[in-house]
């Protein structure tokens, strides 16, 4: 129901009636959902219905069952497996995903803090993202928590992007990608501007965070499944989780763009975007892995990158970047889903029973 701003007006003495400079032509009308768009509509920004999107809704409501915080997850044994289990090469692949995660994180809030939510305007969408904002910080806090708990040196840990190239090279890539857009002046009536938005939004959404953080988490995993730093695993799995769901409403809002805005993404641009994307995958885990450790190694790591990809693809109804790809981590999903599931509501201390309801892409 759309209320008349001349319904209240503080200045008025109690029991007289209230004085309102507002003419009727300055009453706005009903706002219609109609009048909402991704990105440059017209409807009332502070009315959240008539929703437009209501499955943005729906995704802000998933996205409350998974609530957790680090303090929560046991990390001894992790302390004890940090200096006493892991081999050198096992301890640099720990060290350095978390070293390219906690920057990572921290440049995902600010893109959707900053550059994303003043453009897209509705509140179904923005209220989500809010969520998603919140989540990144979560995800950071979380990153801190495992650093400080193993008793890593946390300077040296989060300067590691500004002095390890491979690490550097992914950073330096996204920033690339997302630079111009963050400008709030970027101006999206511009049908360049606006293709060149939707090409960014797609490389955060479905390649930063679909991909890169999907399978980011994969080194750690293939530790935690030889029963090694499970409590940091378990930190991923809940980090995994809210990554699937950024992924999915990024994969929902690109389409419903494209739609509205009659636009299709340049295939040739897409696929710079993916060869560019797997150009720094490729270096960033040759630095993780210049050898195998037991579990895991670079083919797995870039063979589950491309096999993601493909999948990302066909979502969004794109060709497939990697044609052929296999998916060479068949424990990725399910160690994402159901083994999670199992242990943690088993040896948590406070349970959020809702959390159960999730479904996964
Ligand atoms: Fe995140
Ligand atoms: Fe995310």
């Amino acid at each position: 129901m759309n209320a008349r701003l001349d319904d209240w007006d503080s200045t008025a003495t109690p029991g007289t009636p209230a004085t309102s400079t507002v003419t009727p032509t300055s009453v706005p009308g009903v706002a219609r959902a109609a009048d909402k768009r991704i990105v440059g509509g017209t409807a009332d920004i502070n009315q959240l219905a008539p929703f437009k999107y209501p499955w943005a809704w729906d995704f802000f409501l998933k996205g409350n069952r998974n609530h957790w915080t680090p303090l929560e997850i046991g990390m001894a044994q992790d302390v004890h497996d940090y200096h006493h289990k892991l081999t050198p090469a096992e301890r640099h692949v720990f060290e350095n995903v978390l070293a390219y995660l906690t920057t990572s994180d921290i440049l995902a809030m600010r893109n959707i803090g900053l550059a994303v939510m003043e453009k897209m305007g509705a509140p179904e969408l923005q209220i989500y993202q809010a969520r998603q904002v919140y989540e990144e910080a979560l995800h950071t806090w979380t990153y801190q928590h495992c650093i400080e708990s193993i008793g890593l040196d946390q300077e040296e840990i989060y300067n590691r992007y500004r002095v390890v190239p491979q690490i550097h090279g992914k950073i330096a890539l996204a920033n690339r990608r997302l630079e111009r857009v963050l400008h709030s002046g970027f101006d999206l009536s511009q049908r360049d501007n606006l293709h060149e938005f939707a090409l960014s939004y797609f490389f955060f959404a479905i390649i930063f965070e679909g991909c890169w953080f999907y399978n980011g988490f994969s080194p750690i995993f293939a530790l935690q499944r030889r029963g090694l730093m499970k409590g940091t695993a378990e930190q991923l799995q809940y980090i995994m989780r809210d990554e699937v769901l950024h992924c999915a409403f990024g994969t929902r809002v690109v389409r419903e763009l494209l739609r509205e805005e009659n636009l299709s993404l340049d295939p040739a641009a897409v696929a710079l975007l993916w060869a560019e994307a797997e150009a720094a995958e490729t270096a960033y885990v040759e630095y993780l892995l210049p050898a195998p450790i037991l579990g895991y190694s670079t083919t797995q790591h870039l063979g589950q990158f491309r096999f993601i990809a493909n999948r990302r693809s066909r979502q969004l109804g794109l060709a497939e970047p990697f044609p052929g790809a296999e998916n060479v981590l068949p424990w990725l999903d399910e160690q994402a889903n159901l083994r999670k599931e199992k242990n943690f509501f088993e040896t948590r201390v406070t349970e959020y029973q809702t959390g159960g309801a999730l479904r996964w892409d």
